[in-house]
């Protein structure tokens, strides 16, 4: 949710933090701040809204003399988007900054206040500064501190944390991702790699309340007071895909990407179609992700049962509260670009914890549901910088439709089908000013709604979401046979309706429900396999196997909510109010 990154070494920290910053704004971009210390010297600069305006403020600032310090992109949960509520926060002579929720933040805040301890912000991160800062006052040594602070924290944290006086820096996390980098006589903390990679590849990802201490001559790692060694990973995350290269947002250039990436994940598996895990094994499977990855499921849903098995899919944060009946042999499938989404992760612990099976389809390898899920098939999706997902969504979808085809009869027609989509999906992507004149003639509406049955329904859901990620346009998607029961009463004369039919079996249906919204004014976008006519627009691509049909259609949603965000001059890879990885509740 939010982003960390810290800096010890020879150098000033100044431009290695707000690079770092800026690598992980996607993650979280509400306000920031960085924290410089040099012994008991400290500087905090903080401000609202994009890096940028820190950016300015540190560029308008004196900086002190200093070899580190930490800095941090926030996605608040407690207390508003304000300078006051940003972080790093210092309490006494500890200063912290901090990624995930303290559950418990009230409980801890009665009892620091009524022990003395004055609050400034809204914070529960400041909570936990100020636990940390009392233990310190009382102990004097900071790693016992830490320690006994966390015993007592309830829920997530990744921290950050500096203490006047001693030019070292201190990390710890819960729930909440971290990694330690070890440069040339110079140490970092990270939310991810992306934020360190220009300057080093060699990490060691952090498991729970593994204490870091370390300064420009190294670093250690205690865990309950013992000193443990971790192995040193080496990222192979290429730099340049941090850049857009020659596009004017991410988002474009991402979904631009989907050929390319469908090639190099798809290629290996169709070759060696056995060499997916045998999911014939199970009487029931249960598809949990969030968001879009919950839209994948849903198509993947469908087609599991379209070859007789058994399947459901789920909000990971109802799954992960509700009563699951495991009285089958059962197969949970987590699908998560990111692999850090808390409420997944959760999902996935709940079956861990029921001793069921768990396959994740993830694309950041070193995530925490990459390790701690039984089984992992990786989409090749490499880097997704843009907050609304595009390519690691169809890469989703690809890689649940492989398995759900692999329950069934063989048919080499289908595995024609999905050698054929990149280059199919290429001539869709090339026809950028269809969707630019749909765009043109939509962009200024308040509400859109997108209609379709069964899988055309799954699609409908991921393609209305895109539009309002993006867009900040009022969208909704309903199952076509639903509209009449109530929300047609919204459709009024010239407002857009996305009619989404490529399912043969309910073509006739749709067409009914598009008929009725356009007799009551609607404007009508149909995006279709077969040859429909009649309406304002029809969008048409090649009729492929249903395994493989949205891999057709959703691009072409992707890139009418794109052209439309642009029209409206809106933030399209880091919108309002979003971040990339929902780390927290
Ligand atoms: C998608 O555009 C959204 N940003 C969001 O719905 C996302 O899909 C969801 O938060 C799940 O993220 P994950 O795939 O990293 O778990
Ligand atoms: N819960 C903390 C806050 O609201 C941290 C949020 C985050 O992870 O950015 O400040």
């Amino acid at each position: 949710m939010c982003g960390i990154v810290g800096y010890v070494g020879e150098q000033h920290p100044i431009k290695i933090l707000l690079d770092g910053l800026k690598c992980l704004e996607y993650r979280g971009y509400d306000s920031s701040g960085i924290v410089l210390q040099n012994n008991d010297e400290c500087q905090i600069i903080k401000s609202v809204g994009k890096i940028s305006n820190l950016e300015e403020k540190i560029n308008n600032s004196k900086l002190i003399e200093s070899n580190m310090g930490l800095a941090h992109t926030r996605w608040a949960t407690h207390g508003e988007a304000n300078e006051v509520n940003a972080h790093p926060h210092k309490v006494g002579k500890v200063t912290l900054v901090h990624n995930g929720i303290i559950e418990n933040a009230k409980e801890l805040k009665d009892r620091l206040i009524s022990d003395g301890v004055e609050f400034v912000s809204e914070t529960d991160t400041e909570v936990a500064c100020a636990l940390i800062s009392y233990y310190y006052d009382k102990e004097n040594d900071i790693k016992k501190a830490i320690e006994k602070a966390c015993n007592e924290i309830v829920g997530s944290y990744a921290f950050g944390i500096l203490v006047e006086g001693i030019d070292k820096i201190y990390a710890i996390r819960k729930d909440s991702p971290l990694i330690l980098g070890i440069g040339e006589g110079e140490y970092f903390i990270a939310s991810d790699i992306s934020a360190i990679i220009n300057y080093t590849n060699q990490y060691i990802l952090l498991d729970v309340n593994e204490l870091v201490e370390m300064d420009s001559s190294g670093y250690s790692i205690t865990t309950n007071g013992k000193e443990i060694k971790k192995e040193v990973l080496t990222a192979t995350i290429d730099a340049s895909s941090k850049e857009k290269n020659g596009y004017p947002h991410f988002m474009l250039k991402e979904i631009m990407e989907e050929p390319i990436v469908l090639e190099n994940t798809l290629k290996p598996i169709l070759s060696d179609i056995s060499s997916l895990p045998d999911l014939k094994q199970y009487e029931e499977i249960h598809i949990i992700g969030c968001g879009s990855a919950y839209y994948a499921g849903m198509i993947g849903k469908s087609l599991f049962e379209e070859n007789g098995v058994r399947a459901i899919a789920e909000v990971a944060s109802e799954y992960r509260y509700k009563k699951v009946l495991y009285d089958r042999k059962t197969l949970v499938i987590l699908i998560s670009q990111s692999g850090e989404t808390a409420d997944t992760i959760a999902a996935m612990r709940k079956a861990i914890d029921n001793n069921i099976d768990t396959l994740a389809i993830v694309n950041v390898k070193t995530s925490t549901i990459a390790r701690e899920s039984k089984n992992q098939i990786f989409i090749e999706a490499g880097p997704e910088i843009a907050v609304a997902t595009t390519k690691a969504y169809i890469l989703q979808v690809a890689i649940l439709s492989l398995l759900a085809y692999s329950c069934g009869e063989s048919d080499s027609k289908v595995i024609d089908d999905f050698n054929s989509i990149p280059s199919l999906l290429r001539e869709v992507l090339d026809r950028k000013d269809e969707y630019l004149k749909i765009a043109k003639d939509i962009y200024k509406n308040d509400n859109i709604f997108f209609i379709g049955r069964k899988l055309d329904y799954s699609i409908c859901m991921e393609g209305s979401l895109k539009l309002k990620e993006v867009s900040y346009i009022h969208s909704e998607a309903y199952q076509a046979g639903e509209l009449k029961h109530g929300t047609i009463s919204l459709i009024e004369e010239g407002t857009p309706v996305f009619g989404i039919i490529t399912e043969d079996d309910i073509r006739e249906k749709t067409i009914s429900n598009v008929e009725e919204v356009k007799s009551r004014g609607a404007k009508v976008i149909v995006v279709t396999n077969s040859d429909i006519d009649g309406y304002e627009y029809v969008v048409k691509v090649k009729k492929v196997s249903k395994y493989v049909q949205s891999l057709l259609v959703v691009p072409v949603l992707q890139l009418i909510a794109y052209e439309v965000a642009k029209l409206r001059g809106c933030d399209i890879d880091k919108p309002r109010n979003l971040a990339k990885s929902v780390t927290v509740e």
